[in-house]
C-alpha cells in the first residue's frame, strides 16, 4: 500500500519507518528542508534507539523516502497520515495548538487524487477529525475521502517496540471502506494476534487522552502515596509489589520518582482538562494529578535540601540524568527543569552529566551550571549526587569509587534505583522517595 506521512518528528518518522518495515511503500514529508535533507543523507534527527539502522534499511530498500513536496506523496497514497506537532497553545491557556494540523490539511487537500483516507495520528481534541474532513472539503469539493483517527500510544525510547508488538490497535472511522484501508495498513500485527480496537472517531480521539490521563493519574497517586510512606516510615517499593500485582491494579507505571515529564503526559492532561470544560465537564481526578506533579517535583528540591542539613548554597550537587526518562534527548517538560534552577537560584554549584541530552537541556537550562562527559567525573568533590533519570549506566555505578571521590557521603535517589543498603553499608547517607 501507498502511504504519505505529513510530519517527520518523533511519531512521524517512527511510524512512518514502521510501515515501511511492514512491507508499504512510504513518502515522508516535512515543509522543515534541512530535516528532509538530513535524512535523505541517511541521518535521523532525533535519537531514538534502533530508528537509524530501521530508516537506513527500509531506505535502501526503495520503501521509504523523504520529499518536502507534498505533491510527490499524497496523489498516489491511499492513505496520508497527519503527524505534525500539537504542541500546547502559546496562549498559555492549556488548549492543544491545532495550527500545524489545519495548515497540513488545507495543503494536502489540492493533492489528493481518487479515494484517499485521511488519518489523524497526532494526538488531538475530540472534534479534530471533523474539522480536518470540513477543510479538505472547502478546499477542494471533488475530492473523494475520509477523515480516520489512528491514535499512537508510543512511549519515546522503546517506540520500535511498541511499534511492533502493541497491546492494541485503535482506529476510529466512520465508514467500512475506510475500516478496509487501516485494517490493511495493520495487517502485519493482525497476523501476530494485536487487536484492533475499531471505534467511533470521537471515542478512538478521546481514547489516547484518557489513555494518558490515566497514567498520569497512576503516577501521581503512587508519588502522592510515597509521601504518605515516607510520613509513616512505610516502603513504596514494597507497597507498589503488594498492590502491583492485583491484575485489577497492574504493576506497571506505579515507580514514584521527581514527577513525570516529557512530550506527552504533561500536555495532554493540561488539553483534556480545557477541552472538558468546553462541554460544561470536569474531570478533577486529572486536576488532581496534575496538581500533585507540580508540587512532586517542588518536594524534591526539599528532599535534596534537607540533605544537604537544610542549605543547598555553596554546596556541590552532582546531577546524573536530565533527559524527563532514559533512552531519549528529550528534555521537554523534563522534572530537571524545574527541580535545578530552584537549587541554582538558592546558590548551589550544579555539575550535570546525561548520556544523550547534554546538548538539549543547555537550550532550556539557565547559564552558570557545568556540562561534563563523564558521570565519575561529576561526583568528583561533591557533597551530594542526585539520580535524577535511571539511565541504565547509572544503574551500577562503581559506589567504592564514589566513596573515594565525593566530598560528603549523600545519595539522593530519586527513581528509587538503589538497594538503601547497598548504600547505608558503605557509610553513605541514603535518600531516595517513599523508602525510609
Ligand atoms: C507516554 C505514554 O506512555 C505513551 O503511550 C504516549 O503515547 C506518549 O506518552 P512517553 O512520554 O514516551 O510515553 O513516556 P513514559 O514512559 O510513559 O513516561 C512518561 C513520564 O512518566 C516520564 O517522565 C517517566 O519518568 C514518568 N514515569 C513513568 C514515572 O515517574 N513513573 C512511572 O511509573 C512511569
Amino acid at each position: 500500500m501507498k502511504i504519505a506521512m505529513i510530519g517527520t518528528g518523533y511519531v512521524g518518522l517512527v511510524t512512518g519507518t514502521c510501515f515501511a518495515e511492514f512491507g508499504h511503500h512510504v513518502t515522508c514529508v516535512d515543509n522543515v528542508e534541512e530535516k528532509i535533507t538530513t535524512l535523505q543523507k541517511g541521518d535521523i534527527p532525533i535519537y531514538e534507539p534502533g530508528l537509524d539502522a530501521l530508516v537506513a534499511k527500509n531506505a535502501a530498500e526503495g520503501r521509504l523516502q523523504f520529499t518536502t513536496d507534498l505533491a510527490e506523496a499524497v496523489p498516489d497514497a491511499e492513505a496520508v497520515f497527519i503527524a505534525v506537532g500539537t504542541p500546547t497553545s502559546r496562549r498559555g491557556d492549556g488548549y492543544a495548538d491545532l495550527t500545524y494540523i489545519y495548515a497540513a490539511a488545507k495543503e494536502l487537500a489540492e493533492h489528493l487524487h481518487g479515494y484517499t483516507v485521511i488519518v489523524d495520528k497526532s494526538t488531538v481534541p475530540v472534534g479534530t477529525a471533523r474539522q480536518v474532513a470540513r477543510i479538505i472539503k472547502e478546499t477542494n469539493s471533488a475530492a473523494d475521502f475520509d477523515v480516520a483517527s489512528n491514535p499512537e500510544f508510543l512511549r519515546e525510547g522503546a517506540a520500535l517496540a511498541d511499534f511492533m508488538r502493541p497491546d492494541r490497535v485503535v482506529i476510529g472511522v466512520e465508514s467500512e471502506r475506510s475500516e478496509q484501508v487501516l485494517r490493511e495498513i495493520y495487517q502485519p500485527l493482525y497476523l501476530r494476534d494485536t487487536p484492533i480496537v475499531s471505534t467511533s472517531i470521537e471515542t478512538a480521539e478521546l481514547t489516547k487522552y484518557a489513555a494518558n490521563a490515566f497514567l498520569a493519574v497512576k503516577i501521581s497517586f503512587i508519588n502522592e502515596i510515597a509521601s504518605v510512606c515516607e510520613a509513616v516510615g512505610a516502603d513504596v517499593t514494597d507497597l507498589a509489589k503488594g498492590i502491583g500485582m492485583d491484575g485489577r491494579i497492574g504493576s506497571k507505571f506505579l515507580h514514584p520518582g521527581p514527577g513525570y515529564g516529557g512530550s506527552c503526559f504533561p500536555k495532554d492532561t493540561l488539553a483534556l482538562m480545557r477541552l472538558v470544560q468546553e462541554y460544561g465537564e470536569n474531570l478533577r481526578i486529572v486536576e488532581a494529578a496534575v496538581e500533585v506533579n507540580a508540587a512532586q517535583k517542588a518536594r524534591m528540591v526539599k528532599k535534596i535540601r534537607d540533605a544537604l542539613n537544610g542549605s543547598e548554597t555553596g554546596k556541590t550537587i552532582a546531577v546524573l540524568g536530565l533527559t524527563f526518562k532514559p533512552e531519549t534527548d528529550d528534555m521537554r517538560d523534563a522534572p530537571a527543569l524545574t527541580i535545578l534552577p530552584a537549587l541554582l537560584e538558592k546558590g548551589a554549584k550544579l555539575r550535570v552529566h546525561d548520556p544523550k541530552g547534554m546538548e538539549e537541556a543547555k537550550k532550556y537550562l539557565p547559564e552558570g551550571i557545568e556540562y561534563v562527559d563523564d558521570a565519575y567525573a561529576a561526583c568528583q568533590r561533591a557533597d551530594a549526587v542526585v539520580l535524577m533519570t535511571e539511565w541504565n549506566q547509572y544503574r551500577a555505578l562503581d559506589l567504592e569509587r564514589l566513596k573515594t571521590d565525593m566530598k560528603e557521603l549523600t545519595f539522593i535517589d530519586l527513581r528509587n534505583v538503589y538497594e538503601p543498603t547497598s548504600l547505608t553499608s558503605l557509610g553513605f547517607n541514603y535518600v531516595g522517595v517513599g523508602r525510609k
